[in-house]
C-alpha cells in the first residue's frame, strides 16, 4: 500500500501526510513541484525527510508548464466566463499527470491531494488521475476526516508532533491562495463578501494602476505559430517569456481581476486574481491573429473558445473533446507568425502595431484612397441587394421587421 501525495511542504499537507500513514497504514511518496509559485522547494524536502518519507520527488516543472499547458491554452484566447484566465485550472492537469507517473514509477496504487470537497481542484486532480490511470485509488482527506476547523487541525498537528512552524514562512495570508507562473489567486477571508473590495496590500505581484508610472512601457512581442518566442528581439524560453511579462505587467498595474465565478460543483465563488503576463499575452495574441487569421477561422475559434475554457475549468484537460479542440486550435496557428507592439500603461495593454510575413491585410484593397481597380465598388451593390432579398420579400408580405 503506497500513495503519492501532492505535497506543498505547508502545514496542511504535512498533516495530510501523517494522517494518511495513520489512517491507511500506507507508505507515502511526496511530490512537490516548482510551477513558478515563488517558493523555495528545499524546505519541502527537509520537512518530508524529517517526517520519515523515503521517496521524495521535487521537480522544476516551470518550462513544461508554460510550454505544454499555458501556451497551448493561450492559442485559443481562452477565458472563463468572460474574465478568468484559468491560472489555477491549467496547472492541475500537469500535477495530475506527474502524480500518476510517479505512482507508476514507485509502484503506488493511490494518489492524494489537499483540495477541499467544495472546490474545483479536487475535480481537476481526480478526473485527470482517472483518465491517465483508470484503476487508481484516490484519497481526498478533506472529504474524509473530521479536522474541519483550524483548531482541530492544530490539535492534530500537536498531538502527532508535526511542528507548527511547518506553516509557511513570512506573513501569514488571510486568504486561500494558489500561485504559479501564470497567476496568483486569492479566495476566502474578506473576499467572501462580494461587496468588500480587496485591500491594497493583498496584491503581491502588481502595483495598483493609480501607482503605476506616468510614462508608458513599449514592448515588441515576436510570434511563431501562435506562441511568443521573443521579447524586444531577445529569444526566450516559454517560462522566461511569462516571467518577463509578469514583471513588465506588474510594474504597470496590469492584470488585476476581481470576480464572482461559477464553480463546477455548483456554488458561486468570489475570487481575486493577479495575472499580469497572461493579460498581456491575451491582448497581444488577438492582435497578431487579427492580421494573420482568416475571418471565418477567427470567428469559429471564438465560438469554440468558451467550450474549450469550460473543459479546462471543469477539469477535462485529459479528455477526447479537449484533445480534439486542441488539434483544431493548433492547426489554426500555423500562420500566426509576426510581431506585435504593445503599450503598457496604468493597467492597460494597448496594441499599437502589428506586422507579419503571413499577413492577410491588403493595404491596396483596404485603402480609402484610389485603389487602382483592386476592388470594384460596383460589386457591392449586387452583394447587398441579394442579401437584402429575403428582407424585402418578408417586408412585402407584411412581416414587421422592426
Ligand atoms: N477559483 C479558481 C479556480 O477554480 C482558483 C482556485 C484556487 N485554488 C486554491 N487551491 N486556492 O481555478
Ligand atoms: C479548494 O477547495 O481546495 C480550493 C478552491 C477550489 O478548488 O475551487
Amino acid at each position: 500500500k503506497k500513495v503519492v501525495l501532492a505535497y506543498s511542504g505547508g502545514l496542511d499537507t504535512s498533516i495530510i501526510l501523517k494522517w494518511l500513514e495513520d489512517t491507511y497504514g500506507c507508505e507515502v511518496v511526496t511530490f512537490t513541484a516548482d510551477l513558478g509559485q515563488g517558493e523555495e522547494l528545499e524546505p519541502a524536502r527537509a520537512k518530508a525527510e524529517k517526517m520519515g518519507v523515503k521517496e521524495i520527488y521535487i521537480e522544476d516543472l516551470r518550462e513544461e508548464f508554460v510550454r505544454d499547458y499555458v501556451f497551448p491554452m493561450f492559442r485559443a484566447n481562452t477565458i472563463y466566463e468572460g474574465e478568468y484566465l484559468l491560472g489555477t485550472s491549467i496547472a492541475r492537469p500537469l500535477i495530475a499527470k506527474r502524480l500518476v507517473e510517479i505512482a507508476n514509477q514507485t509502484g503506488a496504487d493511490a494518489i492524494s491531494h489537499g483540495a477541499t470537497g467544495k472546490g474545483n481542484d479536487q475535480v481537476r486532480f481526480e478526473l485527470g488521475a482517472y483518465a491517465l490511470k483508470p484503476g487508481v485509488k484516490v484519497i481526498a482527506p478533506w472529504r474524509e476526516w473530521d479536522l474541519l476547523s483550524r483548531e482541530k487541525l492544530m490539535a492534530y498537528a500537536k498531538e502527532h508532533d508535526i511542528p507548527v512552524d511547518f506553516a509557511k514562512q513570512g506573513k501569514k495570508s488571510p486568504y486561500s491562495m494558489d500561485a504559479n507562473l501564470l497567476h496568483i489567486s486569492y479566495e476566502g477571508g474578506i473576499l467572501e463578501d462580494p461587496w468588500a473590495e480587496p485591500e491594497e496590500d493583498m496584491w503581491r505581484w502588481s502595483v495598483s494602476p493609480e501607482a503605476a508610472p506616468d510614462t508608458p512601457t513599449y514592448i515588441d512581442l515576436t510570434y511563431e505559430k501562435g506562441d511568443i518566442v521573443a521579447i524586444d528581439g531577445e529569444r526566450l524560453k516559454p517560462h522566461e517569456v511569462l516571467e518577463k511579462l509578469n514583471k513588465l505587467g506588474g510594474a504597470n498595474g496590469i492584470g488585476r481581476l476581481d470576480i464572482v465565478e461559477n464553480r463546477y460543483v455548483g456554488m458561486k465563488s468570489r475570487g481575486a486574481y493577479e495575472t499580469p503576463g497572461g493579460t498581456i499575452m491575451l491582448k497581444a495574441h488577438r492582435a497578431i491573429e487579427s492580421i494573420t487569421l482568416d475571418r471565418e477561422v477567427a470567428h469559429l475559434k471564438d465560438e469554440l473558445m468558451p467550450r474549450y475554457a469550460e473543459m479546462i475549468y471543469n477539469g477535462y484537460w485529459w479528455s477526447p473533446e479537449r484533445k480534439l479542440l486542441q488539434t483544431i486550435i493548433d492547426e489554426s496557428q500555423e500562420v500566426v507568425n509576426g510581431k506585435v507592439r504593445v503599450k503598457l500603461y496604468k493597467g492597460n495593454v494597448i496594441p499599437v502595431g502589428r506586422e507579419s510575413a503571413d499577413t492577410l491585410f491588403d493595404e491596396n484593397i483596404a485603402t480609402f484612397e484610389d485603389d487602382a481597380g483592386a476592388y470594384n465598388q460596383k460589386d457591392a451593390e449586387g452583394f447587398i441587394k441579394l442579401n437584402a432579398l429575403r428582407l424585402r420579400i418578408a417586408a412585402n408580405k407584411g412581416r414587421k421587421l422592426g
